[in-house]
């Protein structure tokens, strides 16, 4: 994750995000939650579909398939690449770190220095995989995780403004 130069001292609404996930022959997805848990939680769907890598912004209050977030939440591409083991997005994700889903809030607060995030795999790819508002999942079933990252001079950096600019893809 690469932040915003200021994401130290103030809370940055905005990250580019590089994921690198296992996917067997360009199957699968993955998925992370921006506040750990999958619950109550921006969550990053993404998943690769012949030459493209998809992503929908979902919200979750159980533990069923995630609703479509309502927020105002955009993700833009820089670049993105598959083999035969691992599918990779390098991405921009504008106003992720502070979500309002129908009135249910929640922040990653970058000006603490850590950040609490969760990730998961499934073999199965999504149905629908071209629409992302509507794809199907089936529960993930390649393992999860919650973990801490710590957030340092090297995450919020001077070149991130530079940085930002290049995610002209937009995956719809
Ligand atoms: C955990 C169900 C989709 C992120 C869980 C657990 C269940 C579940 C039952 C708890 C498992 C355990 O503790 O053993 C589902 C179902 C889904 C779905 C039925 C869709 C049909 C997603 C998606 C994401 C996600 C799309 C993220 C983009 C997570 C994370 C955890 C988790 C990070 C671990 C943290 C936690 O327990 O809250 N899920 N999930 N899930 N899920 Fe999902």
């Amino acid at each position: 994750m690469a932040l915003p130069e200021d994401a130290l001292s103030t809370d940055a609404t905005e990250f580019i995000g590089y994921l690198e996930c296992a996917s067997k022959d360009a199957a699968g997805w993955c998925g992370f939650s921006l506040a750990g848990p999958m619950t109550n939680s921006l969550l990053i769907t993404a998943w690769p579909h012949e030459d493209t890598v998809y992503t929908t912004l979902r919200y979750a209050g159980g533990y069923a398939m995630p609703d479509l977030y309502a927020g105002n939440a955009e993700i833009t591409q820089i670049r993105s690449s598959q083999n035969s083991t691992h599918f990779s997005l390098v991405f921009r994700c504008k106003n992720c770190l502070q979500w309002d889903h129908n009135g249910s809030t929640g922040q990653a607060s970058t000006s603490g220095g850590f950040l609490v995030l969760g990730w998961v795999q499934a073999f199965p790819s999504p149905g629908n995989p071209t629409c992302p508002d509507q794809i199907t999942l089936e529960q993930h079933d390649n393992g999860m995780g919650i973990w801490g990252a710590v957030l340092d001079e090297n995450a919020a950096n001077p070149s991130y403004s530079a940085w930002a600019a290049q995610a002209t893809k937009t995956v719809t």
